[in-house]
């Protein structure tokens, strides 16, 4: 793959930056910077609203962008695209419509240990309305799902299993194909979040057969501010809406509000229409890398960094979520056994590593059930983008290397 460096402004104006850090967020190209100042420039006007040619031009946009995603994870029907403010407002939205009519008392949803926390929060907010339990699906060490305890938890009273389709704090890509058949046999409604998905390889939602399906444009080389929620279109439709205003509506009166179609019904107020005009710009700039190159990209890199970092530091570092089947993530620990200290703190390690101007992120990653699972307080992890190259690596280590020198004693 072509060195996409140069795409992305970010490099420019900050030349020496090794940013390792796009599972928090991607750095964006300039087509996605452009697209905003482009749209503002020649054909912004509130989109549903107006009955001249630029809200029209506008209207049309929007409508495109919902076209572009839907052909990205090839969904069946343009309603079943739903913009949201982020992959969390889709679980919110999902979590909350199901609480009104959908879950009784006592019902049983079910979600893994791989969590983060905008898949386990909403569940818990929904307790003060219905009281759901939440049954968590174990793990082993690495970070696999137990598919054996999968199966056993369910009974006649689960209602909705919601999983991960990537681990955001490690990587590993979970067998979501099987989670959601298994949970289809028993008419059991699924929800997938592909937050760190999407922007590594090919999804269809069709194919995974999946009810809902939830992610943000902003780990996807997108804008910030906009997110996506797939749902199946019956089972959209029998939901009822999340917000209430402008737009979600057919007709409004003081006594009776008649609600708008889908994808509308879940579309309340001004919705983000340059932020999705600037998300279709991202999708078809993957498009043109090729969804299959950047995976490939992820996985060459993923190869070398693990490959370097098991040669460099041996037995000093232990390495989560050491899995076959993953994307571009290493979360690892780092120790120094000559000093005998068992982990240098992820949180120094990062602070020294900004000194090299090499970002990456430590801490629970959002999914603090996780770390206690590992039983660990945090890891250091690295994440790639599709600008990232071999020489990043490299840099990195260098500095870790020295790093691991300066705490020894
Ligand atoms: N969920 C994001 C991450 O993994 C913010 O860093």
């Amino acid at each position: 793959m072509r060195n996409l460096k140069k795409d992305f402004p970010i490099f420019k104006y900050n030349p020496d930056l090794v940013f390792l850090d796009s599972a928090a967020s991607a750095q964006k190209p300039q087509v996605v910077i452009d697209s905003e100042i482009e749209f503002q420039s020649k054909y912004y006007a509130n989109i549903h609203r107006g009955l001249y040619d630029l809200s029209a031009k506008s209207t049309a946009l929007y409508d495109e962008a919902r076209n572009t995603v839907k052909e990205f994870i090839n969904a069946k029907y343009f309603e079943e695209i739903i913009f949201t403010k982020n992959a969390t407002e889709s679980i919110n939205l999902v979590a909350t419509t199901l609480a009104k009519d959908y879950f009784q008392d006592s019902d049983e949803i079910i979600i893994t240990t791989l969590e983060h926390h905008a898949n386990i929060v909403p569940w818990q907010l929904i307790q003060k309305f219905k009281k759901i339990k939440i049954k968590v699906i174990p793990i082993d060490d690495d970070g696999n799902i137990d598919m054996d305890a999968y199966k056993a938890l369910f009974t006649d009273k689960t209602k909705l299993v919601s999983i991960s389709h990537v681990s955001n704090a490690l990587g590993n890509i979970l067998p979501v194909k099987e989670i959601v058949s298994i949970a289809k046999k028993k008419n059991v409604l699924t929800l997938v979040d592909g937050c760190q998905a999407v922007n590594s390889f090919k999804v269809d939602v069709q194919d995974l057969d999946t009810d809902f399906y939830v992610f943000s444009a902003h780990k996807l080389y997108g804008p910030t501010g906009i997110g996506v929620l797939y749902g199946k279109k019956d089972i959209l439709n029998s939901l009822p809406p999340y917000q209430g205003g402008g737009d979600m509506i057919m007709s409004v009166n003081f006594s009776k509000t008649e609600y708008n179609t889908l994808p509308y019904k879940f579309e309340a107020g001004t919705p983000p229409f340059v932020q999705a005009y600037g998300l279709k710009k991202a999708i078809e700039y993957l498009k043109d890398i090729g969804m299959e190159n950047v995976y490939k990209h992820s996985q060459d890199l993923l190869d070398y960094a693990k490959k370097r970092l098991l040669e460099e530091f041996e037995e000093d570092i232990k390495i989560y979520g050491d899995v076959k089947n993953k994307v571009g993530i290493i979360s690892f620990i780092l120790k120094d056994k000559k000093s005998n200290i068992d982990m240098i703190h992820p949180h120094d390690i990062a602070t020294l590593l900004d000194e090299a101007n090499i970002a990456i992120r430590t801490g629970h990653h959002c999914a603090e059930p996780l770390m206690t699972r590992l039983k660990i307080p945090a890891t250091c992890r690295i994440s790639f983008g599709i600008y990232n190259d071999f020489e990043d690596i490299d840099k990195f280590i260098d500095k870790l290397k020295s790093i691991q020198k300066f705490f020894r004693r």
